[in-house]
């Protein structure tokens, strides 16, 4: 009995001393580790559950990302390193791969009494919002918010134009393919745009393998003599600059991606007026999670199809979030017309004065190192503001300088995350990093580059 009980304490001992080794060695572990096991493992889990294609391969030195958008992965990557310990600044994976526009939160938290939404269980149970309307699942209040901002921005034409609402832009941009895209052709529809073009158009174009139209590149480079789409991206994502379209051709149609031509990125300069234009409540109010986008439409019929598309697709798109977008979007407006009489910036002033910070800086820093540079955005004056400023885009297109031939690599090397030049038809010289990040992300960004030396 004595052995027995002797026997007992030696295990409880034991079993205590390694439970503690453990807990110790949870607690020194520091979160960048963490966030790699996390995603390694979620990788071995979840290979196939990603966005828009992103592959891992599960070799941390050597992350093929295929086409990202925005991946699990990497999401899981931002929010751990948002902990950083104090030495955070050298180890931690910055991750800017994609352009999550979390950098406006702040704001939002100040608007909390003019932009809550309260939604009593029995609300917005209907599919249908407004049967008079082509797009008869578009809320009214929030076909009138989005007039009205446009009209205080000045950043696009509203007057003769059908509305279409759609879950992000992206739903859009895929109702617009499916509308433009002749129905009784004998082969499918050349889709281009102009290198370094948004990395989700070939994806989203040619993700079905539809009949109807198919990627077919670099706008440049594009010289058949066939009908095509040209998706003019103004301003540009990546790279930030305005843009026309650039096929010499008769038989195209074009969409105007707008998502960027809002006055915190670039000097509205007049109300933008084509036949198909696409916005979003992602990068407008940076309120990507609501996934609300919206198309302005000259054409009646081609209105008609977007909806149809929409209707196949998704029977619609929640009311819950256009609510909340025409909510926010009117709190934009309200905040515009009540300028000169309160002290408190509006959205519009408040956005365009971190961005021209958040240029401010990574300009310092990429000027501290021969390594890297920045491309440059003469300065016009924005009708809304009346400032005169140069680009302020979403996304910094970085070239690695000398020898550097990948640029996504060598940062990866330096536990930056971007998306490489090749995504966007482009040179892998060049990333592409988000500015619209969280600021202390932002932050180790501007301090790690300028260290930054192999
Ligand atoms: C040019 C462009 N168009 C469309 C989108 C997609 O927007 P949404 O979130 O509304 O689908 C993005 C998002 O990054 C974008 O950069």
């Amino acid at each position: 009995m004595a052995d027995f009980v002797f026997v007992l304490k030696n295990v409880l001992v034991v079993s205590l001393a390694m439970n503690m080794c453990l807990i110790w060695k949870i607690s020194v572990v520091d979160v960048e580790t963490l966030a790699f096991r996390w995603s390694s493992w979620m990788n071995m889990q979840q290979k196939k559950l990603h966005f828009h294609g992103v592959c891992f391969n599960g070799d941390k030195d050597d992350i093929r990302e295929k086409d990202a958008h925005v991946s699990t992965r990497t999401q899981i990557l931002a929010t751990t390193s948002s902990g950083a310990s104090p030495d955070g600044a050298k180890t931690v994976v910055i991750n800017l791969d994609h352009g999550d526009p979390t950098m406006y939160e702040n704001f939002w938290k100040q608007k909390r009494a003019e932009t809550t939404v309260v939604t009593p269980s029995w609300y917005h149970i209907s599919y249908f919002s407004d049967i008079k309307n082509i797009c008869w699942f578009l809320e009214p209040g929030l076909m009138s918010a989005i007039t009205r901002l446009h009209k205080v921005v000045g950043n696009a034409v509203t007057e003769d134009r059908h509305f279409v609402v759609g879950t992000g832009s992206s739903q859009l941009y895929q109702a617009a393919l499916y509308a433009v895209s002749p129905h009784n052709a004998s082969g499918p529809m050349n889709v281009v745009s102009a290198a370094p073009f948004y990395s989700s158009y070939p994806l989203m174009t040619d993700y079905l393998k539809s009949g109807l139209h198919k990627w077919a590149g670099d706008a440049n480079e594009f010289n058949k003599q066939e009908p095509y789409i040209e998706l003019v991206t103004s301003p540009n994502n990546p790279d930030g600059f305005t843009r026309q379209n650039v096929v010499k051709g008769d038989k195209g149609i074009l969409i105007h991606d707008l998502a960027y031509y809002w006055p915190q990125y670039t000097p509205i300069l007049v109300p933008a007026d084509y036949d198909i234009m696409l916005f979003t409540v992602s990068k407008s109010t940076g309120h990507a999670g609501s996934r609300i986008g919206w198309a302005l439409v000259k054409d009646g019929e081609i209105a008609k199809k977007m909806t149809t598309f929409i209707e196949i697709n998704t029977i619609g798109v929640s009311k819950d979030s256009q609510i909340r977008a025409a909510k926010i979007l009117q709190a934009i407006s309200d905040s515009c017309d009540h300028a000169n009489q309160t002290n408190a910036d509006t959205f519009f002033d408040y956005s365009y004065k971190l961005m021209a910070q958040r240029w401010k800086q990574i300009r310092e820093a990429v000027n501290k190192t021969e390594l890297f540079s920045l491309p440059n955005f003469p300065p016009e004056t924005c009708s809304f503001s009346g400032r005169n400023f140069g680009q302020l885009p979403a996304f910094a297109w970085l070239k690695c300088e000398g020898e550097v031939d990948d640029c996504e690599k060598f940062l990866r090397r330096n536990k930056i995350l971007t998306r490489g030049g090749k995504h966007f038809g482009a040179s892998m010289k060049y990333v592409r990093i988000s500015m619209l990040s969280r600021e202390h992300e932002f932050k180790l960004l501007t301090q790690r580059l300028p260290a930054i030396t192999s």
